[in-house]
């Protein structure tokens, strides 16, 4: 059976702390699903097309990884998807909580997919999607933390 992991999150945008992880996962897994949620409750920067189209720019080397949205329940892609694994990443023990409700709510409505954590390059931390917009907004180098194309959109987006 082919193994398929889902990584799931807003992308807001992609960032090389998010890219790491992929890279780390698409040695793991067969074939590795990034799904872009809607998620309306984060009102994000990037509108979806865009948050996409960033994310395929950026992973467009990576053969085994597919780009995809999604609007509802993560369970509900993975079924879709016939994913077994839902990868998310641990930055710090600060993001375990959350983390640990996620899967405890995903398995418990699909008890058929596990989900597994991945901890990414130290460098990439402390790095977070709302901090690198923050950075970005007020004329700082976010080169270190970003692939280029993002870094373009995010000038674009401030100026
Ligand atoms: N490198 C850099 N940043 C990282 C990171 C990494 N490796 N891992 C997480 N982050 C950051 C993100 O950039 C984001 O930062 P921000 O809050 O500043 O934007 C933050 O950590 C966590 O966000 P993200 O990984 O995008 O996840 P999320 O919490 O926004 O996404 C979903 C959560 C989409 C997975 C969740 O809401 C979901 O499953 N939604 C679908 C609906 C559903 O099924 N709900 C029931 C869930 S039980």
């Amino acid at each position: 059976m082919k193994t398929i992991a889902v990584y799931p999150g807003t992308f807001d945008p992609i960032t090389n702390g998010h890219i790491d992880l992929v890279m780390r996962a698409s040695r793991l897994f067969e074939h590795v699903i990034v799904a872009v949620a809607i998620n309306p409750s984060k009102k994000p920067a990037f509108r979806l097309e865009e948050r996409v189209n960033l994310a395929m720019q950026t992973l467009q080397d990576l053969s085994n990884v597919e780009v995809c949205s999604f609007q509802g329940l993560l369970v509900d892609v993975a079924r879709e998807k016939k994913a077994q694994v839902i990868i998310r990443g641990l930055r710090a023990v600060s993001d375990f909580e959350h983390e640990f409700q996620l899967a405890g709510m995903n398995r418990h409505m699909e008890p058929n997919v596990e989900t597994m954590f991945l901890t990414p390059a130290e460098q990439f931390s402390y790095i977070s999607s709302s901090l690198v917009r923050e950075v970005a907004s007020l004329g700082g180098d976010v080169s270190a933390f970003v692939p280029s194309c993002v870094a373009v959109a995010l000038n674009n987006k401030t100026h």
